[in-house]
């Protein structure tokens, strides 16, 4: 078998930011960042986990499309105004005060249905956030930021990647 064509891939559904959003959410964080003494997340890489899939078999990514496609969803707007530590992930993360519920509802239908089909999500409970900055032990400042208001519009399904230079996402679909 070709070394291009993947045995596995690691999965997950996000809420992709567009251009605007994410240079907001970066701009708005930059000097919490600069000052956790972390591992900056790249602005290319700024999004909002809504489950976590893991590593799967690569001919079974349709049927996460598929799960995709038969979950409610209905736009809402997420406003993202603080900036917290989690401190057994070590992540800082701008996160948001209020969750609407149509975002809760996207991502317990993504955990269940995905369930239902054979997969093994993270069931961790969904918090709206976007990680900033990896690897903090001591965040210098938290609290509230600049909010940036991101308007969902959709989700996507992406995959990641370990590479030598870090993790690289990618936009397997959108929905
Ligand atoms: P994050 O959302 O807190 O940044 C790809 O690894 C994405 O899935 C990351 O954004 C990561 O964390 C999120 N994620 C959620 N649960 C995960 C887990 N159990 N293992 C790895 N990544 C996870």
């Amino acid at each position: 078998m070709s070394d291009t064509v993947p045995l596995s891939r690691r999965l997950f559904f996000a809420l992709w930011p567009d251009d605007a959003t994410r240079e907001a959410l970066a701009h708005a964080t930059r000097k919490a960042v600069r000052a956790s003494g972390g591992r900056p997340v790249p602005v290319e890489n700024l999004h909002a986990t809504l489950l976590f899939i893991g590593s799967v078999p690569a001919a079974r990514t349709p049927e996460l499309e598929v799960v995709a496609g038969s979950v409610p969803f209905a736009p809402f707007s997420l406003r993202f105004d603080a900036l917290d530590h989690w401190q057994k992930a070590g992540v800082l993360c701008a996160t948001a005060s209020q969750t609407p519920p149509e975002a809760l509802k996207l991502a317990t239908a993504l955990m269940s249905n995905s369930a239902k089909a054979g997969f093994a999500p993270d069931v961790k409970p969904f918090r709206a956030h976007v990680t900033v900055a990896r690897k903090v032990v001591k965040p210098h400042a938290l609290g509230a930021i600049t909010p940036v208001d991101w308007f969902v519009g959709g989700f996507a399904l992406v995959e990641s990647q370990t590479l030598p230079e870090g993790s690289r996402y990618t936009v397997v679909r959108s929905w």
